[in-house]
């Protein structure tokens, strides 16, 4: 495969909404977060009928690596490319690539999705993005849409997978903490509108007005109950999350309660036999004309 030089610059601020990017937390936030998303969803690609005809793909935000590192595993022909703004998630991509034994087809880069996406036009067949939201602000996509859409080959696909903002847990404290994370996702500028599906409602509009042709969704419920594998890893990732999102609760002015009482009180009522969680994600593709 071809390779990119690393940028030379320094990581600089970031938009997202974790800023301390060496963070163990984060890490490990992202990891379990990426099996379970994997895995609820039914696999990396699971709405695409024949995944097998993307030769050329690229992740944009790959953190962990988990999604492309899966595509490798499952898709024996695909050569996929990782882009992050994290030189630590990148090291730690390439790590899992070794180890998983499919670094011969895959190359991870530290590079910023808000800036020019170091491509030929028309490279790739797939360009695949997950929970990008949490970096882009409002006004960031249609730059990175037209960079997506220049990247790929006419015919090949812009695929985008984002969350509902609020989670639905019968946890109270939980549910306080995504009531704070919504109001600052809204006024760092993440949200077209104060809502929680802030994001999702408007991602079929956005690849349209973007270029893209024949759009289409899929929603996805990502359940988890307490005592279960899948409830663990909930479990793991709000442990990790809510400690890693306070900076950036707190700068946008959302903190509303005493934020460890709530920490401690989640983490009760998460183990509580009754504990169940819903988490709605929708994937939006489109067509590159
Ligand atoms: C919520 S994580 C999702 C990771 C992965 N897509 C997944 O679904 O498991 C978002 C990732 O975007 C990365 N990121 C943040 N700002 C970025 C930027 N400007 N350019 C590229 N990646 C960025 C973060 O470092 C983080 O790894």
């Amino acid at each position: 495969m071809s390779t990119y030089p690393e940028p030379p610059q320094k990581e600089h601020p970031s938009t997202y909404f974790v800023q301390n990017r060496d963070n163990q937390d984060e890490l490990t936030r992202v990891t379990v977060q990426d099996h379970m998303i994997t895995a609820s969803m039914g696999g990396v690609l699971p709405e695409q009928p024949d995944p097998a005809i993307f030769r050329r793909v690229l992740d944009v935000g790959c953190g962990t690596g988990g999604w492309i590192i899966e595509a490798a595993r499952q898709y024996p022909e695909m050569l996929l490319i990782g882009i992050d703004v994290s030189k630590r998630m990148i090291d730690y991509a390439r790590e899992q690539a070794e180890a998983a034994q499919v670094s011969d087809r895959v190359e991870f880069h530290a590079m910023d999705a808000l800036r020019i996406l170091e491509f030929p036009d028309e490279f790739f067949d797939l360009v695949n993005m997950r929970c990008g939201g949490s970096f882009m602000r409002t006004w960031d996509w249609p730059k990175l849409l037209d960079e997506m859409l220049r990247i790929t080959r006419s015919g090949g696909i812009i695929r985008d997978t984002e969350p509902e903002i609020l989670h639905y847990d019968t946890s109270p404290a939980l549910m306080q903490f995504w009531e704070m994370f919504q109001c600052a996702m809204f006024r760092s500028g993440h949200l077209f509108a104060e809502d929680t599906t802030g994001i999702i409602a408007h991602l079929p509009g956005l690849l349209t007005r973007h270029g893209c042709e024949q759009v289409q969704t899929r929603d996805h419920a990502l359940e988890h109950h307490a005592g279960t594998e899948g409830g663990e890893a909930y479990y793991t990732t709000m442990m990790h999350g809510i400690r890693t999102l306070r900076p950036f609760l707190d700068k946008w002015g959302c903190v509303n309660c005493d934020y460890d009482a709530m920490y401690q009180q989640a983490l009760t009522e998460m183990r509580q036999d009754t504990f169940h969680s819903t988490w709605n994600l929708r994937t939006a593709w489109g067509i590159r004309p």
